[in-house]
This record gives structure tokens, C-alpha cells and sequence, in this order.
């Protein structure tokens, strides 16, 4: 197995696509990773939509932010997986949050995600999360039920090229030890 901090390390957020499917199988280990992942007492909140339909896919593309770079992605790609949250599950415990932050369905929809995108890279596959989008109108595009929460659109499929790293912070910059 690669060095995990490899895979970290080396993941980068892929806007272009070869036109080329993503086998079943490979498919089949992304949502092996979404079901792995860590959640707020095993709640495992997440729901995911697999989009293959093209006309899906442009109608998902007119709900994208203006100016966002992952706009032609979405029509470009094998396959767009919505990430979504069911609501008041997550950080809940008989009905009532448990704590001063809520619903943690974000939360635990961000560790899947994180789990899905590490997994693809692994595999040789490129994502890209996308976060800017109507996110009402992708909904209803979805045909998403009330309770539910369509959170990201992520393009997947095989790189065409890769991209330079954005800078980090240092370590040193958001370490703390002891107090802040
Ligand atoms: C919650 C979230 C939302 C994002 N939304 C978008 C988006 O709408 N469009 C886009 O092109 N990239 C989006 N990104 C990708 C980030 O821009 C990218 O992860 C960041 O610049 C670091 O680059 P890297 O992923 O290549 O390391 C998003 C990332 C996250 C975690």
C-alpha cells in the first residue's frame, strides 16, 4: 500500500478530464470509502447521488457559481457524485443537540468526502469538490427530499493533466502546543 501521506500529499483538484468511463468496479471503491469513513456516533448521515445522465449533468452545471473553475467539469466528466447530508442526525441525541455547534452533518460529510477524493487519487482518478453552486436548484434538479441536504457536486473521472499545489501554511503557522 502507498504511503498515506503520500496520497495526501500528491491529491490535487483536477478540472480537466479525459474522455474516458470510470470502470464500475473503481466505482464501486469510492463508495466503498464514503461507507468506511468515521461519523458522529456511527450516524453515517451521508446519502450519495451518482450522476452519469448528461442531461442531468447540464442542468446541474446551470446551478454552478459564477465564474467557478469547476463549471465545465461537470459536463466533462464520466461521472458527477452529489455528496449529500440527512439533517439532525449527526451531533443529535434523542432529538436534541448535544452540542453549541448542532448539526455536525457538514462534518461528517466533509470526512466522506475527504475519504472518497483520497481513494480516487489512490486509484489513479481525479475529483474536485465543488462547494459553489445553488444549492437549492441542484436539489430540486436531484429530486432531493426535504430532511436531506445536497452539500457538494464532485466530478470524477481520469485526469487529463495535472496542476501545481497551492501553498500551504507552515506547520509551525497553525500548530499550538499546550495553549493557543
Ligand atoms: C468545501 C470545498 C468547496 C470547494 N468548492 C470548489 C468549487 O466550487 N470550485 C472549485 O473549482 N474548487 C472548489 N474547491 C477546491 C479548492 O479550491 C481546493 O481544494 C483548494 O484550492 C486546494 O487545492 P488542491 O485541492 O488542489 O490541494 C472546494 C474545496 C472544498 C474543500
Amino acid at each position: 500500500m502507498e504511503n498515506v501521506l503520500d496520497i495526501i500529499k500528491t491529491r490535487r483538484s483536477i478540472r480537466n478530464f479525459e474522455d474516458r468511463e470510470v470502470p464500475q468496479e473503481i466505482l464501486a471503491q469510492l463508495l466503498e470509502a464514503v461507507r468506511w469513513s468515521p461519523s458522529w456516533a456511527n450516524t453515517q448521515c451521508w446519502e450519495v447521488i451518482v450522476v452519469k445522465d448528461l442531461e442531468i449533468k447540464k442542468k446541474l452545471q446551470e446551478t454552478m457559481g459564477k465564474g467557478n473553475p469547476a463549471t465545465r467539469a461537470i459536463v466533462e466528466v464520466p461521472i458527477v457524485i452529489g455528496i449529500c447530508g440527512k439533517l439532525q442526525s449527526s451531533g443529535y441525541y434523542k432529538g436534541e443537540v448535544t452540542t453549541k455547534f448542532g448539526d455536525w452533518f457538514m462534518y461528517d460529510v466533509g470526512l466522506a468526502t475527504q475519504s472518497l477524493c483520497l481513494t480516487a487519487h489512490a486509484l489513479g482518478l481525479g475529483t474536485v469538490i465543488a462547494g459553489l453552486f445553488d444549492h437549492d436548484k441542484a436539489k430540486a434538479v436531484l429530486q432531493i427530499p426535504e430532511g436531506i441536504e445536497l452539500v457538494s457536486l464532485i466530478p470524477t473521472g481520469y485526469p487529463a493533466k495535472g496542476t501545481g499545489a497551492p501553498k500551504r501554511r507552515e506547520v509551525s503557522e497553525f500548530t499550538h502546543y499546550d495553549r493557543y
